[in-house]
């Protein structure tokens, strides 16, 4: 059985994600790829706009200077100075007691789930949700939990209704309902950034009915920007929230999983179960701080997404709606022209794009890619678009 699910899903994975290993799945009886197909040769050619992912950047010289300077010391201890203070200031930023620094996003969500759930429980997620879709099963993996997808659909969060009409109470023939995960800004719904009151609505119905809630916002601090609300204001309603500090915020390792004391206590726990108890771990943490003093720059890659998709959508037979944040989901069904198909043409004129689905690819900006280079993105596009 495949880890990922069949031949069609796992062939857009290798899409997505190929350019991180372009020599991924090669025979040893076959030549590596080589110029002018690897991504190495294309990311080399200067005027290459990549549009991947948010998680493309590089560190900034600010970034790798306070790497440089960090002070450390072993953080399975307690000791690491430079870590404590970016959790203490990452608590602060989301209004939580504490919160604990972990490699990534996935570790975090998976954290989570297994601190918030007891084995054999339901997990009621949106079924495009992150850690339902792309987290390889994590949560019946790692925690022994069964998911439980429902459609949110255009809202992103299921309402209070879906709440209640997935929960199962616990008997001798059912598992129990023991967790509702939501995430903010919904990633594969394109970026979306939920407003509070729903998040709080489903979070309410879950409470009402003794289940935890854990906010998966990888790119809550583009929710907050767009939304023009503090972070802590969309992570008052839930009981755990985990931030990528390597997504729009450009740190180049790192997130954070925050919550109460108690949660937090019990997910360090956990992170050294799955792994991910770090040493002198001020080095990466460092660059996260920077990270965290960037929030307001968000806006800038909200415009850079809104011009492309303004653009995008003004051409026939492609339809790219008007996104919340900085991720532009285009449809190219009505051309019949397949998101393969369109990545690659993209890809020879020098821009990269994720291929998402059948017919959309996801286009997303971030703090290594200004105007100008959006505004040449969008000439090549037009010009793949034109042929
Ligand atoms: C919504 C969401 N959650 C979690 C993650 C996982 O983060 P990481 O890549 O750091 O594991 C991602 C990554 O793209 C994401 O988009």
């Amino acid at each position: 059985m495949s880890l990922i699910g069949d031949w069609k899903e796992r062939t857009l994975f290798r899409r997505y994600h190929r350019y991180h290993v372009p020599n991924e799945g090669r025979r040893p009886d076959q030549p590596p790829i080589q110029w002018p197909n690897s991504l190495a040769a294309l990311l080399e050619r200067m005027d290459t706009i990549d549009l991947r992912s948010d998680t493309v950047t590089r560190p900034t010289e600010r970034m790798r200077e306070a790497a440089r300077g960090a002070a450390v010391g072993d953080d399975v201890y307690g000791e690491d100075p430079t870590v404590n203070e970016l959790e203490r200031r990452a608590a602060e930023a989301v209004g939580t007691e504490a919160a604990l620094y972990v490699p990534s996003g996935t570790m975090g969500n998976q954290i989570a789930v297994r601190v918030h759930t007891e084995r054999g429980d339901e997990v009621v997620l949106d079924r495009e949700s992150h850690v339902y879709r792309w987290e390889l099963g994590g949560p019946s993996q790692l925690s022994g939990v069964q998911p439980r997808p429902v459609d949110a659909g255009e809202r992103c969060v299921p309402t209070p209704e879906q709440v209640r009409e997935a929960h199962v109470p616990e008997s001798l023939h059912r598992p129990g309902t023991g967790l509702l995960a939501l995430e903010n800004t919904h990633n594969y719904r394109g970026g979306v950034a939920v407003p509070r009151e729903r998040v709080a609505a489903a979070a309410e119905a879950a409470r009402a009915l003794d289940v935890p809630v854990p906010l998966d916002g990888a790119r809550l601090f583009n929710a907050a920007v767009a939304l023009d609300v503090p972070a802590s204001e969309l992570a008052a309603p839930v009981d755990s929230v985990l931030f990528c500090l390597s997504k729009g915020l450009g740190a180049p390792v790192g997130s954070v999983l925050a919550g109460p004391e108690e949660f937090v206590e019990e997910a360090r726990r956990v992170r050294k179960l799955f792994g991910g108890g770090m040493r002198q771990a001020g080095l990466i943490a460092a660059p996260g701080l920077k990270a965290l003093d960037s929030v307001d720059r968000l806006a800038e890659d909200h415009e850079n997404a809104a011009l492309l998709a303004d653009a995008l959508d003004d051409v026939d037979g492609v339809q790219a709606p008007q996104p919340d944040t900085n991720i532009v989901v285009v449809d190219t069904s009505e051309r019949d022209l397949t998101a393969e198909g369109f990545v690659e043409a993209c890809e020879e004129r020098g821009v990269l794009a994720g291929a998402f689905d059948e017919h959309t690819t996801r286009f997303c900006t971030h703090r290594d890619v200004s105007r100008s280079d959006v505004e040449d993105a969008i000439e090549r596009i037009r010009a793949v678009l034109a042929e």
